[in-house]
């Protein structure tokens, strides 16, 4: 399977930015062994989707209603990002579990409802930095996992430790080894084969210089890109760094 690496503006980009960004990255995609994706602020879809045309980089959103259309002022509809030219989107951030009080119970009603629109879901989990040191990352991320993931889910899970979003700090190889090999038994426990096929990527600080030792930890299957995302150099360094597998090679 190919590995994804995903970028995540956040609350970052303009329309000088897409422009700057994209560019680079639509024109080297098509030469990658992995798939590209890129996440902007909701603003930013639809130009981003004219200017990918035709490229190999895949667009998604940041974060969805659980609602359908109608009256909730400020909110975005699944359907209304496909429309805009997004198959993915992420949810569950540890931004938004934390500003926007997203419980396990609500991140799953989104991805039912981002997959009912024909979005393909990255959902994330992770552990404070005090659960890590009371021995409690797996525990801790297997629940996130049990409540966040509907029955039939069709999508990435991406594994972002809260305590190395943004900082610089990264967990060490075994640690993130650890982490995913438990991720992957808990998917392969609830959903069979087509656990074994799903993707989990790593986030938390990944930048070019530590991108290729992380990537080619066992069971991670890209990244969850946030500040380095926003410099088409060093994402794209992030992505090449990645194992390599051409479209024709990358099997089930
Ligand atoms: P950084 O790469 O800036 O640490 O952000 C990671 C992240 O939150 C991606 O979703």
């Amino acid at each position: 399977m190919r590995s994804l690496i995903a970028g995540n503006w956040k609350m970052n980009g303009r329309m000088a930015d897409l422009r700057r960004i994209v560019a680079p990255l639509g024109a080297a995609a098509g030469q990658l062994g992995c798939d590209l994706l890129i996440c902007p602020p909701a603003t930013l879809l639809a130009p981003a989707a004219r200017l990918l045309d035709g490229t190999a980089v895949a667009l998604g959103g940041q974060d969805c209603s659980a609602l359908a259309d109608g009256a909730h002022t400020g909110e975005l509809a699944a359907g209304m990002l496909h429309d805009a030219g997004a198959r993915w989107v992420i949810l569950g951030h540890s931004e938004r579990r934390a500003n926007h009080g997203e419980s396990d119970a609500a991140v799953r009603a989104k991805v039912l409802a981002a997959q009912a629109a024909g979005l393909a879901p990255i959902v994330c989990v992770g552990e404070h930095e005090a659960q890590r040191l009371d021995g409690q990352a797996v525990a801790v991320v297997s629940g996130q996992l049990a409540g966040s993931l509907p029955d039939g889910f069709a999508g990435v899970v991406a594994y972002e430790p809260v305590w190395a979003v943004g900082t610089g700090r990264t967990p060490g190889e075994a640690d993130v080894a650890q982490t995913h090999m438990a991720i992957r038994a808990a998917l392969v426990a609830r959903f069979g084969t087509a656990g074994r096929g799903m993707r989990i990527l790593y986030g938390g600080s990944v930048k070019p210089c530590n991108a290729a030792a992380l990537l080619a930890v066992p069971e991670v299957g890209g990244a969850l890109v946030g500040g380095a995302s926003l410099d088409a150099e060093d994402f794209l360094a992030i992505a090449r760094a990645a194992p390599q597998l051409s479209k024709a090679g990358q099997g089930g």
